[in-house]
């Protein structure tokens, strides 16, 4: 098959959602239609269980499930779907953000009683930030909970976008009769049989038919109509090019626990998602229909067994082919590696592979050459962007506790910033360490890998910080900033590229300074 066809039937999503509102559910329904595995419950959950954030097995499953799941692929109607994995909770959102940045589009999944809440907040804003393309998917129409046309509304005002439903619910909870389908006009009945032939839908072009009444009863035909009509006029009619321009997000309703609807939105999704799209870097935008192959570390996973210390890198292929044993260039090492074993991954397992294409991702087993962001390419000089770092939400001075450990505290620290669990400051004024994170987990992570994986033992000493802003100086010789770098000197530290950060101890004395030095912008990401 021609480069092009190869590219033209890859889909790489990922699914986004606050914790419980049923994504591991929807991820295990799609992979079922794709035939990829037999059984419900085949997929695992990756999100840490309730109440057992200091429980070291805890994290560990967790890390297992995670390699596991990563990449989840299948074919369905001659598509190559990849899922890209991402964690739920939100001490792990970096994560998330960072696989956001291998994906082309993207589906939100919202629970029909809870409605938006606060990690799909967030998740979208990132998705929206980037104009990727976003299906919505509102899900548990099994049970009770909002108003379909509040909910939209909600969708709307809470996370900022245009929607526009392709499905429609009929009832809901107790009543839910089942859904009409704007996209193919049709009506699939809900039982509650999960097991039902999923392609069991009723045509209805029109709407007036009296074959509706007889199908859902007069009164929910009656409603129906109304809500539609009234539907048609609120919200804008479907444009494709303005879903993959991140414009308008259509919405699907369903039930991922009955396998209800499902369909409908695997359907449409490919048929309007986008195929990969070219991507931008620092020299130029990359078409993924060259013929040069480039590609960019979006994750990286250490090896679960503590004895191999090798790593899982996993590439997004951007342009060209893959080709295993083939020699391409470590641009930040300006280096060639080859692979001999390059992973692709399927619903539960992971093969060798000889080739992959734009869209793909494939594990690269890595000594400790690849850092997040790091790219590929067969000789060019690319620099992929969209890798950033956000601000950390919590900050730590981390101690070595064990000094004849010293340099496998340094190597352990090293290797998980490369990998990203969390980021390293030194600060100016006497280069102690600060480990900052998006989450308070992340902590306990740390201090048992570095004592399981390296041997190194440390301790953490609390530190009051607001945010740490990347700054960025008008002028660097201006007396202003000299000003700023000599007053607060005591808030001032590098990354682990070199930038300088100031740490603000509070929001108040975040403004003063920003109100004080106009002359330098303060970012709250690493790339600007
Ligand atoms: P997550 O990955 O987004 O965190 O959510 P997950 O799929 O694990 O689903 C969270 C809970 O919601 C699960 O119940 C799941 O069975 C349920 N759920 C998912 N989709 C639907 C749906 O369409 N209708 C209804 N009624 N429930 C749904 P749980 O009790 O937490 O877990 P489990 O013991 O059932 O696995």
């Amino acid at each position: 098959m021609k480069l092009k066809d190869e590219i033209n039937k890859r889909r790489t999503f990922g699914i986004v959602s606050h914790p419980d509102a049923g994504k591991t559910t929807l991820t295990e329904k799609l992979l079922l239609f794709g035939g990829a595995i037999q059984e419900a419950g085949a997929v695992k959950s990756n999100k840490v269980k309730k109440g057992a954030t200091s429980d070291f097995m805890e994290i560990e499953r967790q890390r297992g499930i995670s390699v596991a799941t990563s990449v989840l692929a299948f074919e369905y109607k001659d598509i190559k779907i990849n899922i890209l994995d991402t964690p739920g909770h939100k001490d792990f959102a970096e994560d998330t953000f960072r696989t956001l940045t291998a994906v082309d589009s993207v589906i939100v999944v919202i629970d029909v009683a809870k409605g938006v809440e606060e990690q799909t907040e967030k998740l979208v804003e990132v998705c929206r930030m980037r104009n990727i393309p976003m299906i919505v998917f509102i899900n548990k129409l099994d049970r009770e909970g909002k108003d379909a046309f509040d909910l939209l509304d909600e969708i709307e005002q809470k996370l900022n976008l245009t929607v526009t439903p392709l499905s429609y619910p009929i009832g809901m909870g107790y009543d839910f009769k089942g859904i009409y389908n704007i996209w193919e006009q049709n009506v699939n009945l809900f039982t509650g049989d999960p097991r039902k032939d999923i392609e069991d839908t009723v045509e209805i072009s029109d709407l007036n038919t009296p074959e509706l009444d007889e199908l859902i009863g007069s009164d929910s035909a009656n409603d129906l109509r109304e809500e539609l009509e009234l539907a048609q006029g609120v919200y804008p009619k479907f444009d494709q090019q303005a879903y993959k321009e991140g414009r308008l997000q259509p919405v699907f309703f369903g039930s991922a626990l009955n396998n209800f609807g499902v369909r409908e939105l695997l359907d449409c999704f490919i048929s309007i998602a986008p195929a990969p799209l070219p991507k931008e870097s620092e020299e130029r935008t990359v078409k993924p229909t060259e013929e040069k192959f480039t590609g960019f570390v979006f994750k990286i996973h250490a090896n679960m067994d503590p004895k191999h210390r090798d790593r899982l890198a996993f590439v997004k292929i951007v342009s060209g082919k893959f080709e295993r044993n083939v020699p391409y260039l470590h641009v930040r090492h300006n280096k060639k590696l080859r692979f001999s074993s390059p992973n692709a991954f399927f619903a539960e397992k992971k093969e060798i592979v000889d080739v992959s294409y734009p869209g793909d991702i494939v594990g690269l087993h890595d000594t400790g050459n690849f850092k997040i962001g790091d790219t590929l390419t067969e000789g060019e000089e690319i620099h992929y962007r969209g890798i950033p770092n956000f601000s950390p939400e919590h900050f730590r001075y981390i101690n070595n506790a064990d000094p004849m450990k010293s340099k496998q505290l340094e190597k352990g620290i090293d290797q998980l910033m490369d990998e990203g669990v969390a980021q390293l400051f030194r600060l100016e004024l006497n280069n102690r360490k600060i480990i900052g994170t998006v989450g308070a987990l992340q902590y306990e992570v740390i201090q048992y890998r570095l004592e399981h994986e390296y041997g190194a033992k440390c301790t953490y000493e609390n530190l009051n910080v607001h945010k740490a802003c990347w700054i960025e100086p008008e002028d660097e010789k201006s007396d202003g900033f000299q000003d700023f770098k000599r007053v607060k000197a005591k808030f001032l530290a590098k990354d682990k590229r070199g930038q300088l950060v100031f740490l603000a101890d509070s929001q108040f004395s975040l403004q003063m300074t920003q109100q004080k030095y106009k002359t330098i912008k303060f970012h709250f990401t690493s790339e600007f």
